[in-house]
């Protein structure tokens, strides 16, 4: 580097440092994840004060995921309702267009009248929420949540099933590849037997099968988030069918 460059560099740090210190510092925000963020200074004086005000309300995009894959769709409507239209917006013109995609794919969510809709405009929200993480270079950090212990009773089975699934989720909004494929392991490893279970259930296993074995070999995140759906759907289908349902 050149001195002019490295004056210039340093500058440049100075400003973003200063612009930072402006911004009012808002509170960590907890997701109903688990996940806990103190944004970055730098990603608040890139983007803009209103990225803290914004994420507390993307928050509400994890509600959204459970109640859809319990086929609650008045629930994930409410609540995609609330990203589609956040009361903050003061973000830098650069980054307006990436936040008025998520609040477009969140409006197809809540405009979805089949849970299976819910599920398909669920996975293509995660991706519109990615397409700004990967253009603003963000590593999200998540609490590690390891694994459950697994086992062969319907609930243990489903424990592994949320969590694969989460990971597969988390995969998509941070368009990270260990992620997904970390949950994509857990999914086609996790063992899915429902006893006595009607035809319409063991179709939705044999389905449940097919999209776990698409998710390890899916390459480009869009077509991710299309597996997603499909996935989601299949979840809210059995559960609907009376096999978990009341939840
Ligand atoms: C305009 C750009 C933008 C949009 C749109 C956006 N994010 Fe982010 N997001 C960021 C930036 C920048 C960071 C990283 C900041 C940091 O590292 O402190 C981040 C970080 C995160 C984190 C991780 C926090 C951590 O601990 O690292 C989560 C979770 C997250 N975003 C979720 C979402 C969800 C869900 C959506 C869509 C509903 C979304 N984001 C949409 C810019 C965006
Ligand atoms: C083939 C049917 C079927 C499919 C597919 C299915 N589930 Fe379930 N699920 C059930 C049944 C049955 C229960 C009720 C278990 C109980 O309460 O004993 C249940 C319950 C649950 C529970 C509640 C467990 C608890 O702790 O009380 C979660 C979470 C869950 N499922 C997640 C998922 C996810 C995520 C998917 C999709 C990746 C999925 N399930 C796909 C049948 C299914």
């Amino acid at each position: 580097m050149t001195a002019i460059a490295r004056a210039r560099r340093g500058t440049v740090l100075l400003l973003l440092a200063v612009a930072a210190c402006q911004q009012p510092k808002p509170a960590p925000i907890t997701t109903t994840l688990g996940t806990s963020w103190d944004p970055d200074p730098y990603f608040l004086a890139l983007v803009g004060s209103s990225l803290g005000a914004m994420h507390a309300s993307y928050s509400t995009t994890d509600q959204i995921l459970r109640a859809v894959a319990f086929g609650r769709l008045e629930v994930a409507r409410a609540a995609a309702g609330r990203v589609a239209r956040p009361d903050d917006m003061d973000a830098a013109p650069r980054w307006q267009p990436f936040y008025q995609a998520v609040r477009s794919a969140a409006a197809a969510v809540e405009a979805a009248s089949t849970v299976p809709d819910a599920a398909r405009a669920t996975a293509l929200l995660a991706r519109a929420c990615a397409t700004c993480h990967e253009e603003v270079g963000a590593m999200l950090r998540f609490d590690p949540n390891p694994a459950p212990a697994g086992g062969h009773q319907v609930i243990q089975q489903m424990q592994t099933h949320r969590w694969a699934s989460e990971r597969l989720w988390q995969g998509l909004i941070a368009s990270s590849n260990p992620r997904w494929l970390d949950g994509a392991e857990q999914l086609v490893a996790a063992p899915l037997a429902i006893p006595d279970a009607n035809p319409g259930v063991a179709a939705d296993v044999t389905a449940l099968r097919r999209h776990a074995a698409r998710a390890m070999d899916a390459g480009p995140q869009a077509e991710r988030a299309t597996i997603f759906g499909e996935l989601l759907a299949t979840c809210a289908g059995c559960h609907t069918r009376g096999a978990g349902g009341a939840r």
